[in-house]
């Protein structure tokens, strides 16, 4: 099959980076397929750590064609500094391409989501990363937004961009907020179009080419399946479909086509934002994780709550997903540690259940039932193999692919490529 599909299987941050960076090995082009520059995907090759969030993670290996398909919102200044940045660090990224059809993000959308988010107030935001994702889907799902093909037309792009920026603060106005200069904002637009004009390409053609051709194909899922906007604890979900469904219409491939599907999943869980989160551990322990795992937000620095593995969220997460290779990562993260806890099923309202419950405030309710397992004393981040691991953290693996029907196939036990081994 020419198309695998990588996705993160809990709320992000799985270490997507990396494993698209790692299996990129033996592809020929990666794919991004929704969210935005919401995602913060680090890869560390060597001494050099990059952290990505519109450009494919596949760009670090040569001659592989990085698109960002039309399932995204893309900040087009966003995107610029993206591609200069990388660029300045002597990456080639000329094998960008830049989908037509993928709608942009302007800095009315940024300034509506940070109003939407406190105008919801401490208690019921969603903590989100104010990168105007929401605001900028639902232009899209409402019919009046812009897409990348309008790069190419500056006359037409600034019509339209200044009747949508007049539109916004009308409504900034009503709401009493800070209007946008339209001019300044304009110009930084414009900047931006024309240094993206170039990559601009009907990308769905690109991807089925290659597809025709025999070439390998791997999308990089953003966000986790429990961020999905249909599948996640809704409303403290991102806005797109971030399980494999969205790979076919975010990058226009048929279902057909689609190979192994590739599900990252960290030894334990974490979330950044807000929304109910059953394993949370608020005390000690999630410190300990924190700290260990450096879990701080790679786009927006927020530190990330940090819990126990949650196999009731997690194998929810591989059904609708259809994951069927499992690459673990951060095992490192546990090592040292006396006992470690899998939570099992959950108790509602007095019921046991390991159905995954849909409505938010049920979620928030729940308590988590764990199963304990012995850890282990010794280093991890020098294991290059299966059998280098020690008896407890293979027993651990094995339980927690038991539990979500899935093969592990890679471990990764630290950020640096090297850190990975297949089983
Ligand atoms: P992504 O959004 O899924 O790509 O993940 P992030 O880049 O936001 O967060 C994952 C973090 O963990 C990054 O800092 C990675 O460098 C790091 N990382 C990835 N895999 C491992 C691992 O196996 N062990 C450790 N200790 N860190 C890892
Ligand atoms: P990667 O790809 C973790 C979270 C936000 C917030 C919710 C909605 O790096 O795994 P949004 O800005 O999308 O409207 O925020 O989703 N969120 C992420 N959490 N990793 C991400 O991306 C995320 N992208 C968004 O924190 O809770
Ligand atoms: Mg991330």
């Amino acid at each position: 099959m020419p198309v695998d599909i990588l996705v993160g299987t809990q709320w992000g941050d799985e270490g997507k980076g990396k494993l698209i960076d790692v299996l990129t090995r033996d592809v020929d082009m990666v794919v991004r397929f929704q969210g935005g520059n919401n995602a913060g995907h680090t890869v560390e090759i060597g001494t050099e750590k990059y952290v990505l969030h519109l450009v494919p993670s596949g760009i670090f290996r040569p001659g592989v064609s990085c698109i960002i398909g039309n399932g995204l919102v893309v900040d087009p200044v966003g995107l610029m500094q993206e591609m200069q940045a990388l660029a300045a660090r002597g990456l080639d990224i000329s094998t960008i391409e830049l989908s037509n059809k993928a709608h942009l993000i302007f800095a009315y959308h940024q300034a509506a989501d940070a109003l939407e988010e406190a105008a919801l107030g401490e208690n019921h935001k969603i903590g989100t990363t104010k990168r105007g994702i929401g605001p900028a889907y639902a232009d899209k799902a409402g019919r009046t937004g812009i897409r990348g093909a309008q790069l190419q037309n500056l006359a037409n792009l600034e019509t339209l961009f200044r009747g949508q920026a007049e539109k916004y603060n009308r409504l900034f106005r009503e709401a009493g907020a800070t209007t946008l200069d339209i001019d300044a904002e304009w110009a930084k637009v414009r900047e931006a179009a024309i240094y993206l004009a170039p990559f601009v390409r009907d990308t769905v053609v690109s991807v089925n080419r290659s597809i025709k051709a025999g070439k390998k194909i791997l999308c990089e899922g953003a966000q986790g399946a429990l961020l999905d906007i249909d599948h996640g604890t809704y409303p403290f979900v991102t806005s797109s479909n971030t399980t494999t469904g969205g790979a076919c219409t975010g990058a226009g491939i048929a279902p057909k086509h689609v190979g192994t599907v590739w599900g990252v999943m960290k030894a334990y869980t974490t979330r950044v934002g807000e929304g109910p989160f059953p394993t949370e551990l608020l005390d000690a322990t999630g410190d300990e994780l924190r700290n260990a795992g450096g879990e701080f937000g790679a786009t927006t620095g927020r530190p990330r709550r940090c819990g126990w593995f949650d196999a009731v969220a997690s194998s929810y997460s591989c059904m609708i997903n259809g994951v069927d290779k499992l690459a673990i990562t951060k095992l490192d993260v546990l090592d040292g540690l006396e006992e470690l806890k899998i939570c099992t099923s959950y108790e509602i309202d007095g019921t046991v259940t390991a159905d995954m419950p849909v409505a938010a405030d049920m979620l928030a309710r729940v308590k988590p039932r764990y199963e304990s397992m012995p850890g282990w004393k010794e280093s991890t981040t020098e294991a290059r193999s299966w059998d280098d691991l020690p008896e407890n953290a293979r027993k651990y693996l094995d339980r927690m692919a038991e539990l979500v029907e899935a093969e592990v196939a890679i471990i990764s036990v630290g950020p640096k490529r090297e850190q990975t081994f297949w089983r």
